[in-house]
């Protein structure tokens, strides 16, 4: 497989705006598509002030950040941005409707050898690759939030997923400093299947009295290394956001462990988000 010089990403937001960046930054000519110029306009925005601010905490040079900003170019037209490139790295809000969507149109205005990459964080690899004519060189590329800072990337292979297409996205994964872990196309991956136990089965321990929130955050933080215990990271993320997670693996997964604990159900009817709503384990 050849090398990866030239990325679409397509939506510019949380999670795109980041991905052209590291790309960018890793010597890549990146094209950065949404639906419309205020959305990549913004997009661009968030990339600048990312290296801005890199460059008051000494970890970029200004001459670093015009060589980034200048490997990125901006486009509303999903034909133009993925015309002639290696990878395209899809950034979507996460429907699946959505998706299949814009693979329709990407399967028939991107060149055939181009690898095709979603960074959805818990659809169907399979599913979504259904719709492309080649579905051994679709993958997914799971980044994490904010791109510029997290190291890891869950390359995610889905059945007819080619081994040359997973190496090269392990391999581009690297090249964007990252630390690449390989899972296959099951729900949650590895990582939110991991952390959904642990965040329910916290939210247990609250309802049950095992112990205060900030004690059982504890635990993990001094007693596992954890940077930051289940419970604030799930206010951290949104009480509904986790409490979607959790319904849809314990339907898909059926094990126990995955159940929305009545604790959780009850404090997102009450509007108990968490940080964005002022309050959820903690008050904000
Ligand atoms: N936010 C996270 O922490 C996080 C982490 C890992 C993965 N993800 C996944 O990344 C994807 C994007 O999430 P996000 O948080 O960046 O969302 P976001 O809402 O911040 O950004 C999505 C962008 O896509 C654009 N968009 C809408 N319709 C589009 C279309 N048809 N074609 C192209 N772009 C379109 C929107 O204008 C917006 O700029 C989702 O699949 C999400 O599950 C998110």
């Amino acid at each position: 497989m050849s090398t990866i010089d030239t990325v679409a990403v397509l939506g510019a937001g949380t999670m795109g705006h980041g991905i052209a960046q590291v790309s960018a930054a890793a010597g890549c000519a990146v094209r950065l598509y949404d639906i419309d110029e205020g959305a990549v306009a913004a997009g661009l925005a968030r990339v600048r002030a990312n290296l801005d601010k890199g460059i008051e905490r000494g970890k970029v040079t200004a001459d670093e950040r015009d060589a980034i900003m200048a490997n990125l170019s901006t486009t509303t037209s999903i034909a133009e941005a993925v015309d002639g490139v290696d990878l395209v790295v899809e950034a979507a809000p996460e429907s699946i409707q959505l998706k299949e969507s814009i693979f329709s149109e990407v399967d028939v205005a991107a060149p055939e050898e181009a690898i095709l990459a979603t960074n959805t964080s818990s659809l169907s690899i399979g599913q979504i690759a259904s719709v492309v004519r080649d579905p051994s060189r679709f993958v997914g590329m799971h980044f994490f939030n904010p791109v510029h800072i997290m190291k890891l990337v869950e390359v995610v292979w889905g059945p007819e997923t080619s081994d040359a297409t997973r190496d090269a996205a392990v391999d581009f994964a690297r090249r964007l400093d990252k630390e690449p872990i390989v899972v296959k196309d099951a729900p949650g991956f590895a990582s939110s299947r991991l952390g959904i136990v642990l965040g329910m089965e916290a939210i247990r321990m609250v309802e049950q009295e095992v112990a205060s929130a900030e004690d059982i955050d504890k635990a993990m933080e001094l007693g596992y290394r954890h940077p930051m215990g289940p419970l604030r990271l799930t206010d951290l993320v949104g009480l509904d956001v986790r409490l979607g997670i959790a319904e849809y693996l314990h339907e898909r997964l059926g094990s126990d462990a995955f159940e929305p604990p009545a604790l959780l159900r009850r404090m997102v009817a009450e509007g108990k988000l968490g940080k964005k709503s002022g309050g959820g384990f903690y008050a904000w």
